[in-house]
């Protein structure tokens, strides 16, 4: 994700999340941090004519990463583009040797937990309206990556 792509990011992101979506400034400021050398991740999926059809974010901080956002357009789901996305930022939080990826997500948002647990990320606690101002509870997840290790090793 580059500055230009900001704008088609937004649009989608007042679509995707109308209650707690993010405004311009944060994606500047998370894409200034995701320079070379910096904390953040970020990425976008295009069409073969270049709309953003989806994007998502990491931020990693020694050990710890979290997604800080995935999304994707509403006519583009459903195709396998969510897990690529999120596969994307799993193979970041590895390759930048951090030990796990957290992240929260609504606990009414049943569709990405699916997602999230086919790859291996486990429910371990809730966070009490964590998304203002619609006062939802957020499901904190993990995946450990050593655990991911392993049994991607014992599976031989
Ligand atoms: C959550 C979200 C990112 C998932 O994106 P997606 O592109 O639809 O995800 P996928 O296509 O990879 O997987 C979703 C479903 O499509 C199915 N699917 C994957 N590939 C498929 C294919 N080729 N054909 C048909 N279905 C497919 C998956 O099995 C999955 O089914 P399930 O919902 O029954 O588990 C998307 O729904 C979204 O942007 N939601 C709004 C924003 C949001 O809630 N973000 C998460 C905040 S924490």
């Amino acid at each position: 994700m580059r500055w230009w792509d900001i704008e088609p990011v937004m649009e989608l992101e007042l679509r995707l999340f109308p209650e707690d979506a993010w405004s311009r400034g944060m994606y500047w400021s998370e894409l200034a941090d995701a320079r070379p050398g910096g904390s953040r991740h970020y990425t976008v999926a295009t069409t073969a004519d270049g709309a953003v059809a989806g994007y998502a974010g990491l931020m990693a901080v020694g050990a710890e990463s979290d997604v800080q956002t995935i999304a994707v357009a509403e006519e583009h789901q459903g195709r396998g583009l969510g897990a690529l996305l999120l596969g994307d930022l799993i193979a970041e939080s590895a390759r930048r040797g951090c030990d796990e990826l957290l992240l929260e997500v609504r606990v009414d948002n049943v569709r990405a937990q699916r997602l999230y647990e086919r790859y291996g990320f486990i429910p371990v606690g809730i966070r009490r309206g964590y998304y203002q101002p619609a006062n939802v509870d957020a499901l904190v997840m993990r995946l450990d990556h050593e655990t991911t290790n392993h049994t991607e090793e014992d599976h031989g």
